[in-house]
Parts: C-alpha cells; structure tokens; sequence
C-alpha cells in the first residue's frame, strides 16, 4: 500500500549540486501515492531544469512570484493552502538563513511564510558551510520555529570532502516524510525488538538456521519509530536495512547465535514494549568442530544439540507492573504448521506474555505479505491481509492502547 496517499507535497528545490537528487526524490514521493508540486529557485535551475521536474511530476513548475499567468498572481497562497506539507530538498544555507530570519524575497521563501502546514527541510551543503556558526544558528532558530529537519548525513561530498552536510538520500527522505505523517502513539517510549533468524554453527562453514528473512521485525521497526518510539534493534544474519536510521532514533546490535541474541537483548530491557520476532533456534550445537568437518565416505557425522535459551521467557520473567499494567509490555510470535490459535494460547501461557501475534498461512517467509492472528488470554482476532509495514502500523496501535 501506498503510504503517502492523497498526500499533497510541495517540493521546494534550492540551490545546490544535491538538487539532482530531488528528481529521483519527486519519483519516490509519487510512487508513495503522493501529488507533487515543485517550486524551484533561481539558483536551483542552474542545477536541474524545471521541465525535468514537471515532465516527472506530471505539474506545472513554479519559479517566481511574478507569473502573470496565475489568477489574481497569488501562487505562494494558492500552493500552501493546498499543500499537506511543503519539503524543501535541497535545502542550501542561504535558503536556511532567509528563512530563519523570516525573508521572502522569492516564491519559495514567500509560500514557506505564508504557509499553514509543516515545513520539512533537508539540509545540502558543504561540510564547512554546515559547521559555520551562521548556519548553526539559522538551524537554531529554524528548529524553534518547529521546522523539522531531516539529516544532514555525513559522508563524501560533490566538493571532495568528507563530513556533514550531505543531503539525506531520497529514499531516507521519503521514508522520514511518511513517518512525519504517522500517529506519534508511542512518542517518548522504548522499544526493543529481536528479528530475523539465528545460525548456529556445526562447523566453520555450515549451520543450521531458521526460514525467516526479518521483514516483519524491520517493518515492526519501523512502524515503532513512525510513532514516536526509540528503538533497539537486535537482529539476527538477515539481508534488511535499518529503518529510518538518519532519525537518529534507532541503534541496532547484529548478532548470529541464539546465545548472542539472548545476552544482546538481556543488556536492552530497559524499554516499555519488547517485540521477540525472532525465529529463535531452539537448540544449538553443542560442541561445534573449530575446523571444516571433512567427508568420511559415506558416514554422516552425528550432531549434539543443547537448548539455547528461551529469549522471550526470560524477559517476561523480569516484567513488572508499572500503573497497574505490565512492564515491559511482551508481545511473541507464532509461526505454527498447524492448530495455530491452540499452539499460540498454550505459548502465551508457557511464555507468561500477555500477547502472541500468529501468523496466518503457510508461506509468510520472505514474502511483503502476511495475515495476522492476534491472540490475547482470553480473546483473538484477525488483522486482514496487507503488506507487512501495514500490519505493523496496525499492531503498533494496537499495543500502543495496552501500555
Ligand atoms: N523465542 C525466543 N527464544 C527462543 C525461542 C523462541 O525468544 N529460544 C520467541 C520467538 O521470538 C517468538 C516466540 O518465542 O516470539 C515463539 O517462538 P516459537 O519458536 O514459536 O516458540 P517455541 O517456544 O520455540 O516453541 P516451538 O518451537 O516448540 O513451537
């Protein structure tokens, strides 16, 4: 599902060699559902033209305040009383500076001021300029006047050097535009979340693992910080970006083992939800060979098992209650072959959690889709089919309502 449908964006382009990017940027806003807008600068036409702009945004491209061609020539209000949001990407220091001091010399500065919805900027520019106490003080002002800023990055410049002042790729841009526009339902709370699978090593170069690509711990990740939430991540070998990483809001741990993931997670319960989505593997080896095992004909070499530990029991014995509820709130996972709502009451049991989210069918490994069971102590009910950032959405709300 699109997440910024209906959306009504402008997108603001200033003046700087990062403006190449706001093409790319334009896409990924209309391919989230989103109508884009452009008004671009003078300074930034040099960088890209507005026919490039137009001919992705399927709109006209304002660049000035003098367009006759407007009824009653009044773009700035027209723009910002339409818009939902206005994302100035990228945002030079100059743009910054006019801003912070209120100027409007030019359509963009003019509609940012008359504007009555949120303005997002992503800083582009070099590291020096970035670091001056000018722009510092500009994005002082900027961020009292509630103004959200997205990034800068740090990293290798156009200018060849290497520090802040990178803009922000279009896709974390995207991907932090979609979160401004969620449910802050978990603002100032802690999350911790295991995902992904663990590998325990026979030798080292095989291992036995568990079928789990880790999209719904990342997509459930994700959703806790669209709302608000600081979180940790402690993830198992999978192949899935951090989300949102430029927020600054999530630090994540990669582990292999169980016994890894377990130590990982043990130092991190300090939070008010924990979501084990891991497929944890039950046993380990327990002596597992420091060199490769080789063939010996047809002779299999026989494996000794140990159990690994019960991640999810052991935070669940550690919760308190905190205003009459449960503290750390512990939410489980069940992916059952069969009986799926008995093996779920009986883990919620056994666990001594109060939720366990099922998941519907067979082939949800790997797969964006997923139908969820959520089974309570005395109730369950079903989240419909929808791709898993959705149904993570959902069951943020949801849990958010229990704690
Ligand atoms: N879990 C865990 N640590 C383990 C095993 C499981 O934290 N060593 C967590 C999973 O992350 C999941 C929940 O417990 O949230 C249920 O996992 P599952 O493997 O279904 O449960 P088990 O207790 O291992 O039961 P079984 O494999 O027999 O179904």
């Amino acid at each position: 599902m699109q997440s910024l449908l209906n959306k009504k964006i402008v997108l603001g382009i200033s003046g700087g060699i990062a403006a190449y990017k706001s093409a790319e940027l334009a896409r990924l806003l209309i391919q989230e559902g989103a109508s884009v807008q452009v008004v671009m600068t003078q300074a930034a036409q040099q960088f890209v033209t507005p026919v490039t702009m137009q001919a992705l945004t399927g709109n006209p491209v304002y660049t000035s305040q003098w367009d006759s061609s407007i009824a009653n020539n009044m773009a700035h209000i027209e723009l910002s009383r339409a818009a939902d949001a206005i994302l100035i990407a990228p945002a030079s220091a100059d743009l910054m500076a006019k801003l912070s001091l209120g100027l409007a010399d030019d359509l963009l500065t003019t509609l940012c001021l008359a504007r009555d919805c949120p303005l997002l900027m992503a800083p582009a520019m070099n590291k020096q300029m970035w670091e001056h106490d000018a722009t510092q003080r500009s994005v002082k002002r900027l961020i009292e006047d509630k103004v959200s800023l997205l990034g800068p990055a740090s990293g290798i410049q156009a200018c060849g050097e290497v520090g802040y002042g990178r803009m922000l790729e279009p896709a974390e841009i995207t991907e932090q535009l979609i979160a401004f526009f969620q449910k802050k339902v978990l603002a100032g709370k802690r999350v911790l979340i295991t995902a992904g699978p663990t590998f325990e090593a026979i030798d080292p170069v095989r291992g036995i693992t568990n079928l789990s690509s880790g999209k719904m711990g990342f997509a459930i990740a994700r959703a806790a910080l669209e709302a608000g939430a600081q979180v940790h991540l402690v993830a198992g070998p999978c192949n899935q970006h951090t989300p949102l990483e430029a927020s600054g809001k999530i630090t994540r741990t990669n582990v292999v083992s169980a016994k890894e993931m377990h130590a990982a997670t043990m130092q991190s319960t300090d939070c008010d939800i924990f979501f084990a989505v891991s497929a944890v593997a039950d046993w380990g080896i327990e002596k597992p060979a420091k060199e490769k095992i080789k063939r010996q004909g047809k002779q299999a070499p026989s494996l000794e098992f140990i159990a690994n530990p019960d991640i999810l029991a052991d935070v669940a014995k550690m919760v308190k209650t905190k205003g009459g509820k449960p503290h750390p709130y512990c939410v489980g996972f069940a992916a059952e072959s069969t009986a799926l709502l008995k093996h779920a009451q009986e883990k919620l049991q056994r666990k001594g959690i109060p939720m366990i989210v099922g998941n519907i069918g067979p082939n949800t490994f790997g797969s964006d889709l997923n139908e969820l069971l959520i089974v309570e102590k005395n109730t369950s009910k079903k989240i419909a089919k929808s791709d898993k950032l959705q149904l993570a959405r959902q069951l943020i709300q949801l849990v958010a309502k229990k704690i």
